[in-house]
């Protein structure tokens, strides 16, 4: 329920106009984010198992025109936007990016292509940098080529990313390395540091699965374990130490062995919002896999100032008057906002519940104990992202 709706049963009729005006100054205390993520297209060559968009993709006929993307893109710039964040699906699938990263500079955004970089030739990238492509980062799925490929569901991939990078550097981009961990590659992260520090990238995510979407779908086959996790933290820890100036890690631990969630999105409707190939203003990526919500369109009458201030998805869980128990009287409820909607919908059936990543949600054990069964279980098999809804993996592979 939101704010709105809360505060509005709760207060006599005649204060509701007072009620929206709280909200609205709610949403103007947060202010238009200054970075904004563009998910051109849900089309991908990769079919990665822990991708994060929806399950249900748009398909290509519904994705927005250039024409429309334009005219978004200046419309961030005029509402204060500094950073668009190009990403997919798989961005450069699009052929209009050229054209799109040239509008977005023209308009004074800084622009990021967050890529798999399959597509890309050094052509392409040097277009893209002479159009005025200020940074990129590339996802790695492992370090050794046969396994990497095996989790792209791509021969080949681990080869084309390797050319990009070394690319990305020679015409003088940031780069950086994002690679996805899970139980089937945290034993390469070793490898995967000095793969970062050779590629010369100025930054490095170790960014453990998150469970929602795609990757919930393949929990079992990519859970670590918690010894696998302990073992990471003190990587990443000598690592951030060795490398002080040279290189950046970023490090994301899965929840489910947290005893507080995070602060998914920096609150909903707070400091994040992305927008969907067709079009729809989402709270954060995962979004529409919360059934029952509506999101607005850039395609409606609304602009979208309007949309994050006023509409009913963004409200809905913004602040903490949605809350239950026992987030409710939680000291914590101004530090995580109650975690993580899409989680909280993926496990409970109900965006609106703790998240039960929190140690103090009644369904944290129950979750968490079967989360850790599944690590240490014999499930190595994926189901491949894709169009039709998911494809078991096959074969020799996954033993
Ligand atoms: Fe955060 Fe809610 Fe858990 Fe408190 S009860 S720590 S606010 S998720
Ligand atoms: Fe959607 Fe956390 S991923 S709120």
């Amino acid at each position: 329920m939101s704010d709105v709706l809360a505060n509005s049963k709760a207060a006599d009729p005649g204060d509701s106009l007072a009620v929206l005006e709280k909200q609205r100054s709610l949403a103007e205390t947060f202010g238009i984010p200054l970075a904004v993520l563009a998910e051109l297209t849900h089309r991908c060559p990769l079919q990665c198992p822990y991708c994060s968009n929806p399950v249900e993709l748009d398909r290509a006929g519904s994705e927005l025109s250039t024409e429309e993307w334009k005219r978004v893109l200046s419309e961030l710039a005029e509402i204060g936007v500094l950073q668009i964040h190009f990403s997919g699906g798989e961005p450069t699938a699009r052929k209009d990016l050229v054209e799109l990263v040239r509008h977005a500079s023209g308009v004074g955004l800084y622009t990021n292509l967050i890529t798999s970089a399959v597509l890309l030739t050094r052509d392409k990238l040097s277009a893209l940098a002479d159009a005025g492509l200020c940074h990129v980062q590339i996802s790695f799925q492992g370090t050794e080529t046969a396994p990497a490929d095996r989790v792209a569901g791509y021969k080949g991939a681990q080869h084309r990313k390797i050319e990009a990078a070394k690319w990305t550097r020679e015409l003088d981009l940031p780069l950086t390395v994002n690679a996805v961990m899970h139980r089937q590659n945290l034993h390469e992260l070793p490898e995967i540091i000095q793969m970062a520090v050779d590629l010369d990238a100025d930054r490095l995510e170790v960014a453990n699965v998150q469970y929602y979407g795609w990757a919930l779908k393949n929990r079992a086959a990519l859970m670590p374990t918690l010894a696998q996790l302990e073992e990471t933290t003190r990587i990443v820890e000598e690592a951030r130490e060795r490398l002080k100036g040279s290189l950046a890690i970023d490090y994301v631990v899965p929840d489910y062995y947290a005893l507080r969630p995070k602060k998914c999105m920096g609150g909903w409707g707070r400091q994040f919002f992305n927008i969907s190939p067709s079009g729809k203003v989402l709270p954060c990526h995962a979004a529409e896999s919360i059934t029952g919500m509506q999101f607005e369109s850039v395609r409606s009458n609304h602009s979208i100032t309007w949309i994050w201030q006023h509409s009913e998805a963004f409200n809905r869980y913004r602040g903490t008057a949605w809350m239950p128990e026992p987030c409710k009287s939680c000291e914590f409820r101004e530090v995580d906002f109650g975690g993580c909607r899409c989680q909280a919908f993926a496990l409970t059936g109900d965006a609106g519940n703790t998240d039960p990543a929190c140690a103090l949600s009644p369904m944290h054990e129950t979750i968490f104990k079967q989360a850790q069964r599944e690590a240490e279980g014999e499930t190595n098999r994926f189901i491949y992202r894709n169009f039709a809804g998911g494809t078991p993996e096959t074969g020799e592979n996954g033993g």
